[in-house]
């Protein structure tokens, strides 16, 4: 068995509910995830793809059970460190990619590395100033920078906010990139063009990824393809599980 030292996530006898008196919607006795890979999470609709990474990022709390990532506690974080430990630890791509409407396509980029001194000392022994970083992952994203990198956000199309909100998650090489369905606004095409561009790179950065997706055909390219159900052992609402038969 992997140790958290091995693990970049580690979970052992979680549990979670939404509320005290509400059923728990998740009941996992054991998850690793190696340094470094890449797996491709599915499962039906409200089976709790987005709650299980709301855990891992301590956005949300467990009831019961132990969660690290990267060696931190995170299940007994005080509320007060949460938001530093997700910032240094854990690239985010929200499944509403939570990009901020006031600030241009390059703020939006770099906000990590204003809350983070891992993640901003990370680009800069890179040789890069943020700003040439920034530039060099929406070129990586294969967006025009010239056109939108001062630009609000709200400009831009769904698919290239989605690609902004990528190039935020990846900036200061976090050691865990967490997205959820960060290709659902693109089409068929750029999709597979789209997570070649992601995977090199969580590659060059060592990163692990942890990628939520209903895209199956993405799958293969992926280290380890695993449906939420096979490692949570709570019985879904009954309309659910009918539906999936
Ligand atoms: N804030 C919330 N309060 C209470 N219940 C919630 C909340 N958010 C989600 N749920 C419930 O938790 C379950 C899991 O939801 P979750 O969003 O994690 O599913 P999902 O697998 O991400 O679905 P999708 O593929 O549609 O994004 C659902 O039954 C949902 O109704
Ligand atoms: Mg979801």
């Amino acid at each position: 068995m992997s140790t958290s030292s091995d693990s970049i996530v580690h979970i052992s006898d979680l549990t979670f509910a939404w509320t005290r008196k509400s059923d728990p919607i998740m009941n996992i006795s054991e998850f690793s995830m190696a340094r470094g890979e890449r797996i491709f999470l599915h499962g039906p609709s409200g089976s709790g793809k987005t709650t299980f990474l709301s855990l891992l990022a301590a956005v949300l709390r467990p009831q019961r059970g132990s969660i690290i990532v990267d060696d931190v506690q995170v299940d007994s974080l005080k509320h007060g460190n949460r938001d530093q430990f997700r910032v240094d630890k854990i690239g985010v791509v929200f499944q509403q990619f939570n990009l901020l409407p006031f600030l241009s396509v390059s703020e939006n980029v770099q906000l990590p590395c204003r809350f983070s001194k891992q993640r901003r000392a990370a680009v800069l022994n890179t040789g890069r100033s943020l700003s040439e970083e920034t530039d060099r992952l929406l070129d990586a994203m294969q967006l025009p920078i010239a056109d939108i990198k001062h630009k609000q956000v709200t400009q831009l199309s769904v698919g290239q906010q989605q690609r902004v909100a990528v190039a935020r998650a990846l900036i200061g090489t976090p050691p865990l990139v967490i997205a959820d369905e960060p290709t659902s606004a693109l089409d068929r095409d750029t999709r597979q063009a789209f997570l070649n561009l992601l995977f090199k790179e969580v590659e060059a950065s060592k990163s692990s990824l942890l990628f939520v997706s209903h895209e199956k055909s993405l799958a293969s390219a992926f280290d380890r393809d695993m449906d939420l159900r096979s490692i949570n052992n709570t019985d879904l609402p009954d309309t659910l599980n009918g539906a999936l038969r």
